[in-house]
């Protein structure tokens, strides 16, 4: 006899049965709709991509996770990990007829052989938001800005997460400020972006392997304690001891605060030095939202990354973006909007009797459906006992039921089934 196979899902695949779906279509509906409202133009591609065009260097967790195989004609083709490189193509198949700045915007859904955990599955979908060819800041707040517009409209409140705010080229500064060369700084990265997840020391040894000393591996260590932006432009500025000097990091990142401010969002956000990101393509300002009790994993991350055009063969073009993916926001949403504010009522159950009743409960609901409303028919009859209680029980904010009587007097209650009341409608 054949093994039984499982109904299980592959591992840290999903299945949506419809209440998960209620919940989805709550995130969805917010992703679409703050992308729309921020003048994000909506694009789509293919899942699977090239090999080539995703693999990136060891070190980067999202590199190693990519699900890859060699296809009938020996193509090696990947599963999209994220949809950045996706994009990054896109752009640079039009570089020389697209409009700058773009700003585009998606639902992709990735996939990641990752190690599972809370919050992490092998397969979610991606809300993205990208800016292609704006150099100014203003990209990073319009992107932080959909972001922020999404999560209230989900029904969070700014209370319940922050986005924590760095750049890159800061910690560059400061790292050059002691000493470590520049050709050492995106392994620092990889290492300190691990920070949390991974001992210190073990993230020592991986920074002595790529060459750093041991005053290095402290002094690196040392910059993640720096607390704010007078603080780190500080020690950037005591390096340089120039008169007068400044420090263009973290000018760029007042200026995102000072426009976040006028913006009206300024209170979401929170600089943090130890905002680092996996990916190595960020070159600027990154960001990651965490909820503010810092229960769950990241809600949403992103940045610039000024060089990932030339690096898949583009022309130069400045891009910044953001992924926010579907499994911790929902997470989140039951925990701090109680385990059914998912799903709102809506819509009219329509029962009936007997089968002589069954062609006018037909009739009752096209005519309902071609007025707009949504309609459930019941498809077997039932004793009114028995449809009021499923109808309760459905996600129909109203019932009508027909009867013998009720067709013949050509007309029947409708009922709302939250607070009781009744309406007669013509059948
Ligand atoms: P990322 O930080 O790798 O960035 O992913 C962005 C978001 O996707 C995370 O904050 C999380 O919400 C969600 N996410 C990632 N991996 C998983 C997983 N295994 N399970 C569930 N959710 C997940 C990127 O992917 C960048 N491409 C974002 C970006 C767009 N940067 C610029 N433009």
């Amino acid at each position: 006899m054949a093994d039984q196979i499982s109904f299980e899902p592959p591992r840290g695949m999903r299945d949506f049965y419809p209440e998960d779906m209620v919940w989805r279509n709550k995130v969805f509906d917010a992703f679409r709709a703050a992308g729309e409202a921020a003048g994000f133009e909506p694009y789509d591609a293919c899942v699977v991509e090239s090999y080539e065009l995703l693999a990136r260097k060891a070190g980067e967790e999202v590199g190693e996770q990519i699900y890859h195989f060699h296809d009938k004609s020996e193509r090696h083709i990947a599963l999209r990990a994220e949809m950045t490189p996706t994009l990054a193509r896109m752009v640079a198949q039009r570089q020389g007829s697209l409009a700058f700045p773009i700003k585009w915007t998606t639902i992709a859904q990735c996939f990641r052989y990752e190690r599972m955990t809370k919050g992490r599955k092998r397969e979610h979908y991606q809300w993205n938001c990208d800016i292609v060819g704006e150099e100014s800041v203003l990209a990073e707040v319009e992107v932080l800005g959909a972001a922020c517009d999404a999560l209230r409209r989900m029904g969070l409140t700014n209370a319940d997460f922050k986005v924590h705010v760095s750049n890159r080229a800061l910690l560059s500064e400061l790292l050059a400020a002691s000493g470590i060369p520049a050709d050492k700084h995106a392994q620092v990265f990889l290492a300190l972006d691990k920070r949390g997840k991974m001992p210190d020391e073990e993230l020592a040894h991986m920074m002595k392997d790529n060459g750093l000393s041991d005053a290095d591996v402290a002094a690196t260590f040392a910059i993640m304690d720096v607390k704010t932006l007078d603080a780190a432009e500080a020690l950037v500025l005591k390096a340089t001891s120039a008169e007068g000097g400044t420090s263009p990091a973290v000018d760029r990142l007042r200026e995102l605060f000072r426009l976040a401010e006028i913006a009206g969002f300024a209170e979401c956000l929170e600089f943090d030095i130890s905002v680092i990101r996996g990916l190595s393509y960020y070159t600027g300002i990154v960001f990651e939202c965490f909820d503010a009790q810092r229960e769950f994993r990241a809600i949403f991350g992103g940045g610039r990354y000024d060089n990932l055009l030339t690096t898949i063969g583009g022309q130069p073009a400045t891009a910044v973006g953001l992924g926010f993916g579907d499994v911790v926001v929902t997470e989140l949403l039951k925990a701090r909007l109680g385990a059914d504010a998912g799903s709102a009522k809506k819509g009219v159950y329509v029962g009936w009797m007997f089968p002589e009743q069954r062609d006018a409960a037909l009739k009752l609901s096209a005519k309902l459906r071609a007025a707009g409303e949504v309609v459930n028919l019941a498809l077997k009859k039932a004793k009114p006992k028995q449809f009021f209680s499923r109808a309760s029980a459905s996600t129909c904010a109203k019932a009508v039921f027909l009867g013998p009587d009720d067709v013949a007097a050509g007309q029947a209650k409708m009922k709302d089934l939250a607070t009781r009341e009744e309406t007669v409608v013509a059948l």
